[in-house]
């Protein structure tokens, strides 16, 4: 059994939750299509649907937003941030964007064109409906170990490099405008990726010519793993495996949301100086002037801070550790999760919980569903009602290999005391799982359908 470590930093300011009744759950529900996303956030006890923008600033974050120059151009907080960019990241030019997404919007702008691939370990739902709002087709290569939970290979997010090289060798590298590998990966259980694989990853992309981006909107827990789990790098600080990581790259998009631990921000690096051009006039007309991208002053500063407390190895050894406590909790309780558990994140086998729920009834909704309604917790389905989608050409549904409950974890948010909470809550629908039924779609729009889509229960 995982310990929870002492959290490293204490409560200086609270905010309150509160337990609606199992009456009023039931209207809440009903109200929101059985969509989790259309709950209010007050009827919600603990929130785990994203660990995104949901984090807790630190007292330095909130002094930093203090000082935020609200100047149109040049801003003293850009230049803040542009020094932590780059002694972080250290790619040649950047531009701060509002979030991730945002960076990949004007990313995909730039680079893909109709008819494109783009490779990747596998990417987070906006990434892929980014590349294929312009025609292009995400393409994911992650090893197959991804796709059996209870393997526990410590680098689940890896990518399979004789699958990127025939992939390569199948499309041709000039319909691949550049490729991809995102840290920790996300959709495939917060898993991270070794240094051994990012190498690899990078001679192949670069052996075609083909530029390389990492996504890494959780590259800090990315490299406290490869600290914790590869040989040669136990005793390397987490900024120097950063660094090395980097530097096999051609540039990244950054959710800053995430291992930046703020509550709006984003990034986009690069070293080709005329993709930079275009970039920063793709800024300028969906984002704003290439000094703020989208984002006040304030929250260029708050960026530049949580950057280097990201980085902070007190910090992730807790993270993971929490983490990997309300894992090993569920695990105790008899509910599969991903093996082993992945950074931000716990991954519930919604399959192996609910495995009388076929995916054209989305077990994973099911089991989010049943989470709200008995114990006020918001998790995210991250299964057939986020992935599945009908093939370009032969119109049939694709199903993702599998079906998941994400308990995503804010940083620096909730104690050990909540983490036990939802470890319960969840034990007492394992034991009435049986009873529990599917949903089908009474709306669902073309991309991006979990957000708004409505339910009802079979
Ligand atoms: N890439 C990854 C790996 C992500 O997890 C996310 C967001 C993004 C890009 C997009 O960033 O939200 O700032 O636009 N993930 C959140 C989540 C939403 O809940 O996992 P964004």
């Amino acid at each position: 059994m995982q310990t929870y470590p002492p959290e490293p930093f204490r409560i200086k300011m609270t905010e309150p939750i509160r337990l609606i009744s199992p009456k009023e759950r039931e209207a809440a529900l009903k109200g929101a299509g059985y969509n989790l996303f259309a709950v209010k956030a007050e009827d919600i006890f603990i929130d785990l649907l994203t660990d995104s923008g949901t984090g807790a600033m630190s007292q330095d974050q909130w002094a930093a937003v203090m000082r935020g120059d609200e100047s149109y151009a040049g801003a003293r907080s850009f230049h803040r941030l542009k020094a932590a960019v780059e002694d972080i990241f250290g790619f040649k030019y950047f531009v701060p964007a509002h979030q991730g997404r945002a960076a990949e919007n004007i990313l995909s702008a730039c680079l893909v064109k109709p008819g494109n691939y783009v490779p990747s370990n596998m990417h987070f739902d906006t990434t892929d409906a980014n590349i294929r709002a312009r025609g292009g087709r995400p393409t994911n290569l992650v090893i197959d170990e991804a796709f059996d939970p209870a393997n526990p290979h410590p680098f689940k997010g890896n990518m399979d490099i004789a699958k990127l090289e025939a992939f390569i060798e199948k499309t041709g590298a000039d319909k691949i405008p550049f490729g991809m590998v995102t840290v920790t990966n996300n959709a495939g259980g917060g898993q991270p990726v070794s240094m051994e694989n990012i190498k690899a990853i990078a001679d192949v992309y670069h052996s075609y010519k083909i530029p390389f981006f990492i996504d890494a909107a959780r590259y800090a827990e990315n490299c406290f793993f490869i600290k914790e789990r590869e040989s040669g790098y136990e005793s390397k600080s987490v900024k120097e495996i950063a660094h090395e990581m980097f530097s096999l790259a051609d540039g990244m998009t950054m959710s800053a949301k995430k291992d930046a631990i703020v509550n709006i921000g984003g990034l986009l690096c690069m070293n080709d100086e005329s993709l930079f051009q275009n970039v920063k006039n793709e800024l300028i007309l969906r984002e704003g002037f290439p000094t703020y991208g989208g984002l006040a002053g304030r929250d260029l500063d708050a960026m530049a801070v949580g950057l280097y407390e990201g980085l902070d190895e007190a910090y992730l050894s807790y993270r993971l550790a929490q983490t990997a406590y309300l894992a090993s909790r569920l695990n105790d309780a008899g509910i599969p999760t991903i093996q082993p558990a992945g950074g931000h994140a716990v991954y519930l086998d919604a399959h192996a919980v609910l495995p009388h729920i076929p995916q054209s009834e989305f077990p994973g909704q099911a089991l989010a569903v049943e989470l709200y309604r008995e114990g006020a917790i918001r998790g995210v389905e991250i299964g057939s009602v986020m992935f599945a989608y009908p093939d370009p050409d032969s119109g049939k549904m694709i199903y993702p290999k599998l079906e998941l409950l994400r308990l995503a974890i804010p940083r620096r948010t909730y104690t050990q005391t909540h983490m036990d909470y939802v470890a319960d809550t969840l034990a007492k629908i394992k034991s009435r799982a049986s009873s529990i039924r599917g949903f089908k779609f009474t709306y669902a729009p073309e991309l991006l359908r979990h957000f708004t889509a409505r339910f009802e229960p079979l």
